[in-house]
C-alpha cells in the first residue's frame, strides 16, 4: 500500500513538472518582449505593428551593375519612398532568406544575429521585425535630426540605424572579440543596403559620424551600441 502510495506521489509530480514547463514554454511572449523572436534590446514598448507588403524581387539589375553603381551619395532628395521599396529595402537589409533555418540575407558570427535595424521616419522610429516582415512602432514622431548633425539625415525621408544588440554576444567573453565581431557583421548589412540602393537607383551614404548618446537614450539602449546609419532616399 505504502508502495502504491509513493509510486503516485512520483508520478504525480513528474506529470505535474511537466505540464508546468509546457505551460512556461508555450507562454506567448507579449510583443514588447521579443521581435523576430527574440529579445529586443530596447526598454520601449511597441506602439503598433505596421505590416510591409511582400518584397518585390524583381530587381534585375545584375550583381556586378550593381557593384559597379555602388558608391556613396549624399545628396539625397526628400521625396517619401513608396512602400514596395521601403519592404525591399529592409528585407535586403536584414530580412531572412531561409525562414525555415532562421537565416538571414547576411551572415553573423557564431549566427549569433546581434543586429536591432531601426527605422527613423518623418512618422516615427520603427523595429525591423523581419520574421513578420513588419515595422514595429517604438518611438512617435520626426526624430531624423538627432541621429547626426550631417544635414542629409533630416532630409532623407527614410534612416536605417544599425544597432548591436550585446545581450545576444554573450558567447564572447573578451569585450574586444565582441567588438571585433560587432563591427564586421554590421559591415555585411551596411553594404547589402548599398548593393540595394545601388540597383534601385536610390542614395546613401554609411555614417559613423553619429551621435551615439542620444540615439541610445531615444530608442532605450542600455546594452548595445548604435554603429552606423544608413539615410536612404531618391537621388
Ligand atoms: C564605416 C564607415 C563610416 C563612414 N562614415 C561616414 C560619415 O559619418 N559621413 C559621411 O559622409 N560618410 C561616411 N562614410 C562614407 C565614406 O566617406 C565613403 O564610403 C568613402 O568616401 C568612399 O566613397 P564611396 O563609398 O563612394 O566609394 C563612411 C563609410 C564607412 C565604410
Amino acid at each position: 500500500m505504502k508502495r502504491i502510495i509513493l509510486l503516485s506521489l512520483v508520478l504525480l509530480l513528474t506529470f505535474g513538472g511537466v505540464q508546468a514547463q509546457a505551460k512556461k514554454t508555450n507562454k506567448a511572449p507579449k510583443s514588447t518582449e521579443s521581435v523576430d523572436g527574440r529579445t529586443t534590446g530596447t526598454t520601449l514598448k511597441i506602439i503598433e505593428d505596421i505590416p510591409l507588403p511582400e518584397p518585390q524581387m524583381g530587381l534585375d539589375t545584375p550583381l556586378q551593375i550593381a557593384l559597379k553603381h555602388r558608391q556613396t551619395i549624399r545628396d539625397l532628395r526628400e521625396e517619401e519612398l513608396p512602400v514596395e521599396m521601403l519592404s525591399s529595402l529592409l528585407w535586403s537589409t536584414y530580412g531572412f532568406n531561409r525562414l525555415e533555418e532562421g537565416k538571414r540575407v547576411v551572415p553573423s558570427a557564431v549566427n549569433c544575429q546581434e543586429y536591432d535595424i531601426y527605422v527613423f521616419t518623418r512618422q516615427g522610429v520603427y523595429l525591423y521585425d523581419a520574421k513578420k516582415h513588419a515595422l514595429s512602432k517604438v518611438v512617435e514622431g520626426d526624430n531624423r535630426a538627432i541621429i547626426s548633425n550631417q544635414k542629409f539625415f533630416s532630409i532623407a525621408p527614410v534612416s536605417i540605424v544599425l544597432v548591436a544588440n550585446y545581450d545576444r554576444m554573450k558567447m564572447f567573453k573578451e569585450t574586444a572579440d565582441r567588438d571585433f565581431y560587432a563591427a564586421t557583421d554590421g559591415g555585411y548589412i551596411s553594404q547589402n543596403i548599398y548593393l540595394f540602393c545601388a540597383s534601385a537607383e536610390l542614395g546613401t551614404v554609411a555614417c559613423g559620424g553619429i551621435n551615439r548618446e542620444s540615439i541610445h537614450k531615444l530608442l532605450g539602449i542600455k546594452n548595445g551600441r548604435a554603429m552606423l546609419a544608413h539615410p536612404v532616399g531618391m537621388k
